[in-house]
């Protein structure tokens, strides 16, 4: 196993750790530092000083959170870290917690703020070096601190909060109210790039062709002489893992496809194309559709069908990989998100959320050893990656696709004959979306068959066919998501090609639900 990211990374030199005390923003503090080209990792809100010390970060930013700095059992930190003279960050709860933490007069009372908020700049610092005197910003908070010693300089103000943003006359050590992380903080992201610029000192040198470089020197050094499997799905994060473990060791790695017969019109295709002719691998295809069909055969419950694939699945790469004699590694895509929501990043936090789609017993059973060289990115630096690595955009930027595929969305038994109609139908929804200009800002877009049929008329003679719903949705991270304001326009033209175009369809609906409370995919 790779060591942790920190570590692994250490000729990316710079980096900042953001403490997570719990907070829904954590990930994306991380994202808006690395989008300084500031490398930076989420930590556990517990390390020691010591641990701390010995990372040697040039910032560390403490994320926001749920609790109340006074209430027994609040997440805490070592309080000697703002003692190293190391710049913090504090948001939000974060900045409570610093305040508190340094022994200043600080109180702590509800006065509810969410939302938009006018913020006035009272003391000039380098935090705000650039900024107008006034901005807008966000606020999410039940707390706040009313009241600082004189350790301490108030910087900024609200109508309803006197110490929106502060810093400590001796230590380097700031707190925001605010949350500068998000986009409705238009003044966020100076703010960020001033703490990591000016208070820490980073020059913003990590590169996605110094990770590309600095990636493939580090699977060099795993693989040695020994040979890698890596499975290819028509994914990107595959894909992406596929080419670099390519540029990295050329010859040593086999890929394997399993051809389930559910992925989307001309994946195939393109992912053989791409992986035979320009990257010449050792491809081995697993025509599997058939395998696929009879396990799926009557199902109709969701949970069954993913069940029946992931064994299918494990049966065909395995039954593939272990005729590959010489393997010793398995490479998969898992992502930085994953590594932190599974909680098996060595410093990162205790795992908060998920269940992750991807994080599954493959590994185990093959008695490989892991190799996942984009377990320290974030998904749209896995596609600029992916494009560093000479992989094209048609692959790079293609929509996320569910590990069980169409049939997820083929509702109701998933036949060839009904898989056929989705597929085309799909094909026609992402041709008009991107024809409309659309396909980059929204975040998946899709076709589902319904286990419905209804009437309709075409020409003089009546139909009983099957109905399309569309599923168009924006998403950051997948996790929420709203559903796609498409001009009707656009669903129109689309609606008149499924039905013209695709046989036994004759009706067409537009799914408006976001996420939560539906999800992305139907089931
Ligand atoms: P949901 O439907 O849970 O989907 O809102 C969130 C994101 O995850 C994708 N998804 C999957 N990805 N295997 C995967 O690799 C799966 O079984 C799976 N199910 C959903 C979905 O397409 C969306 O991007």
């Amino acid at each position: 196993m790779p060591g942790s990211a920190v570590e692994a990374n250490q000729a990316t030199a710079e980096k900042v750790l953001v403490f997570d005390f719990g907070s829904q923003y954590a990930q994306l503090i991380a994202r808006r530092v690395r989008e300084h080209n500031v490398y930076c990792e989420i930590v556990r809100h517990d390390l020691s000083a010591q641990r701390i010390a010995e990372l040697a970060p040039q910032g560390i930013i403490f994320s926001g959170g749920p609790a109340s700095v006074y209430q027994a059992g609040s997440p805490k930190c070592d309080p000697q870290i703002l003692r190293l003279g190391i710049p913090v960050l504090g948001i939000c709860y974060g900045m409570q917690l610093a305040c508190e933490a340094l022994g200043g007069d600080v109180t702590s009372v509800a006065s509810r703020e969410y939302g938009r908020a006018f913020c006035r700049i009272t003391a000039h610092d380098p935090l705000f070096q650039g900024l107008p005197d006034e901005m807008d910003v966000w606020m999410s908070h039940g707390d706040q601190v009313t009241a600082v010693s004189s350790d301490f300089l108030p910087l900024a103000a609200t109508a309803t909060c006197p110490i929106a943003a502060v810093r400590h006359q001796e230590l380097p050590v700031y707190g925001l109210q605010f949350h500068p992380e998000v986009t409705h903080t238009p003044c966020g992201a100076k703010i960020l790039a001033n703490f990591l610029t000016d208070v820490c000192g980073c020059h913003g040198r990590w590169r996605m062709e110094d990770f590309a470089a600095d990636a493939i020197r580090r699977i060099r050094r795993q693989v040695g002489q020994q040979r890698v499997i890596c499975g290819l799905s028509g994914g990107v994060d595959s894909a992406v893992t596929a080419a670099l473990l390519f540029k990295a060791i050329g010859s040593q790695l086999s890929c394997i496809l399993v051809d389930n017969g559910l992925l989307r019109k001309d994946e195939e295709e393109a992912v053989i194309r791409e992986f035979t002719s320009h990257f010449q691998t050792d491809l081995h295809v697993v025509k599997a559709e058939e395998k696929f069909l009879a396990a799926l055969s009557g199902v109709t419950e969701p949970q069954e069908k993913r069940r029946r694939i992931g064994h299918a699945f494990i049966e065909c790469f395995s039954a593939e990989a272990t005729k590959i004699a010489d393997a010793h590694f398995l490479a998969q895509g898992t992502l930085y998100p994953d590594v932190i929501e599974s909680g098996a990043a060595p410093d990162g936090p205790a795992a908060t959320i998920k269940l992750h789609h991807n994080v599954g017993g493959l590994p185990d059973e093959l008695g490989f050893e892991l190799i996942e060289p984009l377990r320290d990115l974030f998904k749209d630096e896995v596609r600029r990656l992916g494009l560093e690595l000479g992989l094209p955009s048609e692959i790079v930027w293609r929509h996320p696709f569910p590990g069980p595929g169409l049939a997820v969305r083929c509702l109701g038994e998933v036949t060839r004959e009904r898989l056929q109609t989705l597929r085309e139908a799909d094909a026609i929804v992402v041709e008009e979306i991107k024809a409309a200009g659309l396909y980059a800002k929204t975040a998946q877009a899709f076709a589902v068959l319904l286990p419905v049929q209804s009437v309709g008329v075409m020409g003089d003679a009546r139909t009983y066919a099957d109905a399309v719903a569309i599923r168009c949705v924006d998403s950051e991270d997948f996790m929420t998501a709203d559903w796609s304001h498409l001009p009707y326009e656009v669903l129109g033209r689309i609606s008149t090609r499924l039905i013209n175009e695709v046989p036994k369809v004759n009706r067409v609906a537009y799914d408006i639900s976001s996420k939560p409370p539906a999800t992305i995919e139907w089931e």
